[in-house]
């Protein structure tokens, strides 16, 4: 694989920056659920690294679950197209205070699909976090109610975003050059 710094176009945002509005995202969240128990939803893979600093600065009560889809019909690198369950969670989130963390809302039909899906499970609230949002490139509404950072309609990764699923370590996001990458394979 390359390194990185080959195909860098520019770092969007960096690890004390993240570290900043990720502490601050979390002391919202402190204040809206106190009182109350929360269940933590992860959508794999891209989730992982926010959910688990996320997590961290979180003083109410939660549970944690994880769940995965797949989406298909789009290129390989963005999302779009139709969305399918690919792992379901373990725990009955009927009469529960559903808060999922995702890494970034692009088109939205990932995040607009899950709601749709655990929407029938009957929670009693059911809400959306996410570290990155893309509105210029929405396709399908759907609520954030815990926004990290807007972002431009620009291919990124690190801190859990992957490029053909390497990258996700980096404790920053990024910009591709995409003249400059090269897929695997
Ligand atoms: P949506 O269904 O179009 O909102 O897509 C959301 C998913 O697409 C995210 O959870 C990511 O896995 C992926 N995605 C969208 N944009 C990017 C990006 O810039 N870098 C890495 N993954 C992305
Ligand atoms: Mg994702």
């Amino acid at each position: 694989m390359q390194d990185y710094k080959e195909f860098l176009a520019e770092v969007l945002i960096d690890e004390k920056t993240l570290q900043k509005r990720v502490k601050e995202l979390a002391q919202e969240i402190n204040r809206d659920y106190a009182g109350k128990d929360l269940l933590l939803i992860c959508i794999l893979r891209g989730g992982i690294v926010f959910l688990v600093d996320l997590m961290r600065y979180i003083t109410v009560p939660l549970q944690l679950d994880f769940m995965a889809v797949t989406s298909y019909g789009a290129g390989i690198r963005q999302s779009g197209g139709s969305v399918r369950l690919s792992l379901d969670l373990k725990t009955d989130i009927r009469h529960k205070e559903v808060l999922l963390v995702e890494d970034i809302v692009d088109s939205g039909n990932t995040i607009a699909y899950v709601l749709e899906f655990l929407q029938t499970r009957q929670p009693r609230s059911l809400k959306v976090c996410t570290l990155l949002d893309k509105e210029e490139r929405r396709e399908t509404s759907v609520p954030v109610h815990y926004r990290g950072f807007s972002i431009p309609n620009k291919f990124v990764f690190g801190y859990g975003l992957d490029l053909d699923e390497y990258y996700r370590n980096l404790p920053f996001i990024a910009v591709v050059d995409q003249n400059k990458y090269h897929q695997p394979g």
